[in-house]
């Protein structure tokens, strides 16, 4: 049994304007231990996703599908169910780390209370085990800062704390949210690091969410490329880097910015914004950005296939990589 097994997800929101699929039949599985990156631009679909396996969309949103957590279906539990496994199971971080951190209490308090609650701590042992985890993000002097507020924090060191306090409870799937946007480069690599020591130490399976394709290199076993809710393409991180098939990845690896080459060369961004949700063209949502766009991408949408060894990709363009292993 997979840790985290996803059916034909999907979120729609009902609007004033009209019905919106936000995820559209998104298919992965995760196991103990693994990181899944899941990429594409603003609007896509990735927070949703998330979202919608921690029970946190907004109102107007409902689900489709189903995402077995251990087996068990975790959309749409009641709320005393979803606080469980919420706290002990899944835990999420965010691009800001002050959704999660009240500023006027102290940071080893904020800690202390998840242990309290969710462990049945003493006081003495919460403190201690707090200590620990902020040890163990490599948060300098982690005993003395305890003592401290959020504002105390640089924005680095607050994202190390709502990492410790997302870990505090050893849960088996993390997920983060763009954990390093609002971080400068060297930070965002010292907590990608960190990410990944945790991942060894801890047996955490994580799901990465970010627009960056370039920051998923390093840490994630699997690769989601995401667009307008749709899955383009799925794959081994290999795959994804080394071997993309699809377009819109191709695009996406033609904008990270490379170190090796001459940095005052422009990169190439793939011209245009992604549709409008609410008004969606018939076809391919990529096509009107698509270099390989035909009249079959504009008449309809491209079937999401999957290959022998797990890949997918929606996608009418024929790629000698793909045709080659056959799909299912
Ligand atoms: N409460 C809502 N009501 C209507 N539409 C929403 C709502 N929340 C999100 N959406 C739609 O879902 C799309 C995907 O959002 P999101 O998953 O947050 O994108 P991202 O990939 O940037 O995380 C948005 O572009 C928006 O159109
Ligand atoms: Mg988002």
């Amino acid at each position: 049994m997979s840790l985290l097994e996803v059916k034909d997800l999907q979120v729609h929101f009902s609007t004033p304007e009209g019905d919106v699929t936000a995820v559209n039949n998104l298919n992965f599985t995760l196991e103990a231990g693994q990181t899944l990156g899941i990429v594409g631009e603003s609007g896509s679909g990735k927070s949703q996703t998330a979202f919608s396996i921690m029970g946190l969309l907004a109102k107007n949103g409902r689900t489709g599908g189903q995402a077995l957590f251990e087996g068990k279906q975790v959309l749409n539990l009641p709320e005393a169910e979803l606080n469980k496994i919420r706290a002990e199971k899944i835990s999420m971080i965010f691009q800001d780390p002050m959704t999660s951190l009240n500023p006027y209490m102290k940071v080893g308090t904020q800690l202390m209370e998840v242990l309290i609650m969710h462990k049945g701590c003493s006081k003495a042992e919460a403190f201690e085990e707090s200590v620990r985890m902020l040890d163990a993000v490599k948060m300098p002097e982690a005993r003395k800062r305890m003592d401290m507020f959020p504002h105390e924090f640089s924005g680095g060191m607050r994202q190390r704390v709502m990492i410790a306090m997302a870990l505090l409870c050893r849960p088996k799937l993390l997920i983060a949210d763009e954990p390093t946007t609002a971080l400068d480069v060297t930070v965002q690599a010292q907590i990608m690091d960190l990410l990944n020591d945790l991942k060894r130490d801890f047996n955490t399976a994580i799901i990465m969410i970010t627009h960056d394709l370039g920051v998923v290199a390093g840490v994630c076993d699997k690769v989601m490329v995401m667009y307008a809710g749709q899955t383009m393409e799925y794959g081994t991180v290999d795959e994804i880097f080394y071997k993309p098939t699809h377009p819109y990845t191709i695009g996406l690896l033609e904008s990270i910015p490379r170190l090796d080459t001459d940095d005052t060369k422009e990169l190439p961004i793939i011209p245009g914004n992604p549709p409008n949700l609410l008004n969606l063209p018939t076809g391919c949502p990529f096509q009107d950005r698509c270099g390989h766009v035909t009249d079959s991408c504009r008449k309809q949408v491209p079937n999401l296939e999957t290959f022998g060894n797990g890949r997918q990709r929606a996608c009418f363009w024929s790629h000698e990589l793909v045709t080659a292993g056959g799909a299912q």
